[in-house]
């Protein structure tokens, strides 16, 4: 019989989540089959909470998983997913309904997730659960290394976090934002004339500046370090979105934030 529990009070061990993650992403539409230690990695860098968690388990297999990180009063979907051939019984249903039923008994007021665009049986069941989508968000590739300016310097991160927020015009997203980055070891650069890159030379988790050339410089002394990912860029950032499109990145997923707020209304 298919158990649905908290992953707190499952018994099971971040192994059991790790295959069981594995195999609910054979088939997603883009690939992604990270190691154990990344996996774990991932799952630490969000704030996985294993009581805000659910899974469904048959003879001591992990089937089925809702992935939740919390802060402060929100709750977000790092994952979630269904053994191919147990889907389509209403597992990952159940387990959606069982993390918000004890996130709004937590007294949490939202919870967050983000959906690449043509996952359409997740958005579905994302929006049967009461999700609705808040933006959209543009994740690109910059392959090609542009010369240095010397208008960047590179800095450490507690430096940058406070500088960024004077000119950021709109929130990262849960993996990007601010809490999630302490601890790693990203690069970082400061533009003179004020602005900021954090994750030079690899994935990008934030990027502000004072004005268009002063981003381009950043994105420009970044690609010096190596080729650039960029997730979650707000698709209301024409500015952002214009200037990497013309320095020939390459957009590679489209996504929608979704949130449902909390205590739900019906
Ligand atoms: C998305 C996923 C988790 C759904 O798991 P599941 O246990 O089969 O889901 P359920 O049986 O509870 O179905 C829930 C709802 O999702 C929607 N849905 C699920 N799969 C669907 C599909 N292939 N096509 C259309 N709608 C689908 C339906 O609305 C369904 O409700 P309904 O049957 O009442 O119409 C599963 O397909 C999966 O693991 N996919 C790969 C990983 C993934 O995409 N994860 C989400 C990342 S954001």
């Amino acid at each position: 019989m298919t158990r649905i529990v908290s992953f707190s009070g499952s018994g099971l061990d971040l192994g059991a989540l790790h295959c069981a993650m594995l195999a609910a992403f054979s088939d997603y539409v883009v690939p992604l089959q990270p190691d154990a230690d990344t996996f774990k990695a991932a799952l630490s860098s969000r704030g996985f909470d294993p009581e805000a968690s659910f899974v469904a388990v048959d003879n001591d297999e992990v089937i089925g998983f809702w992935n939740v990180a919390t802060r402060n009063t929100k709750r977000y979907l790092i994952g979630s997913g269904t053994r191919i051939e147990h889907r389509g019984r209403g597992l990952a249903s159940r387990l959606g309904m069982a993390a918000i039923c004890v996130a709004e008994n937590a007294g949490i007021k939202s919870f967050w997730l983000e959906v690449i665009e043509g996952n359409t049986g997740a958005e579905r069941l994302y929006r049967k659960l009461g999700f609705d989508v808040t933006r959209k968000l543009d994740c690109y590739r910059l392959d090609h290394p542009s010369p240095d300016r010397s208008s960047c310097e590179l800095s450490d991160f507690d430096t940058v976090a406070n500088v960024i927020q004077r000119y950021s015009t709109w929130e990262p997203t849960w993996q990007n934002a601010t809490e999630c980055l302490y601890g790693a070891q990203l690069t970082s650069f400061l533009h003179e004339e004020g602005g900021v890159i954090v994750g030079a030379g690899g994935l990008v988790h934030q990027i502000a500046a004072s004005e268009p050339s002063a981003l381009e410089d950043l994105l420009a002394a970044a690609a010096t370090v190596g080729s650039l990912t960029l997730v979650n860029v707000d698709t209301a950032d024409n500015v952002l979105c214009s200037l990497v499109q013309k320095l020939g990145a390459h957009r590679f997923i489209v996504q929608s934030e979704m949130r449902l707020s909390l205590p739900k209304v019906f």
